[in-house]
């Protein structure tokens, strides 16, 4: 799939970057810029960080905020920090591949995804997961699109991504 950006990733980066900056803190300007972290970037902010490509490589991926690629058009962040596991979340999450036919974090497996599905490289749902959405009184929490749900159960998420599905297919 073609993930290039309107703009060079040597133009990106230099947009982005200013002295004594972080390399995260470049990267979540980068990523809110232009939705992901494009892998031509990583040479260029090398380059200018003094660092090594593995090292920002290393970044990038230990980081589950960090994507490499366009999000999903129904991208669903679900919480698998501790209030919402002990609410359930891991149930939740099987449902949620099972329902879907995709893995959780696939993007950032990538071809290393050891079932062999893409995240959503065929379909319309990519599946990520994030470490506390400040939602722990109402665990389980998950995001869809940017949207916040809470106390959510198997048949909730069912009528959620129902609902994010038609988005996507008619937008408003
Ligand atoms: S632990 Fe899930 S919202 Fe805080």
């Amino acid at each position: 799939m073609d993930h290039s950006i309107a703009i060079a990733p040597d133009d990106l980066v230099q947009r982005h970057t200013r002295p004594g900056m972080s390399l995260v803190a470049i990267l979540h300007a980068i990523q809110d810029d232009v939705g992901f972290v494009p892998p031509a970037a990583v040479a260029p902010l090398a380059r200018a960080l003094n660092l090594s490509r593995a090292e920002v490589h290393g970044v990038i991926t230990y980081y589950h905020h960090f994507r490499q690629q366009p999000a999903a058009p129904v991208t669903v962040q679900l919480c698998r920090a501790e209030a919402c596991r002990s609410m359930g979340t891991e149930a939740l999450a099987k449902h949620i591949e099972a329902r879907t036919g995709c893995q959780f974090d696939a993007h950032k497996h990538g071809a290393h995804d050891k079932q062999g599905h893409g995240a959503h490289e065929d379909g319309a749902v990519g599946l990520e997961s994030v470490y506390c959405l400040g939602q722990c009184a109402l665990s389980p929490a998950l995001m869809i699109n940017g949207e916040l749900h809470a106390k959510v159960t198997p048949q909730k998420f069912d009528m959620l991504l129902a609902a994010a599905m038609k988005q996507v297919e008619q937008p408003a």
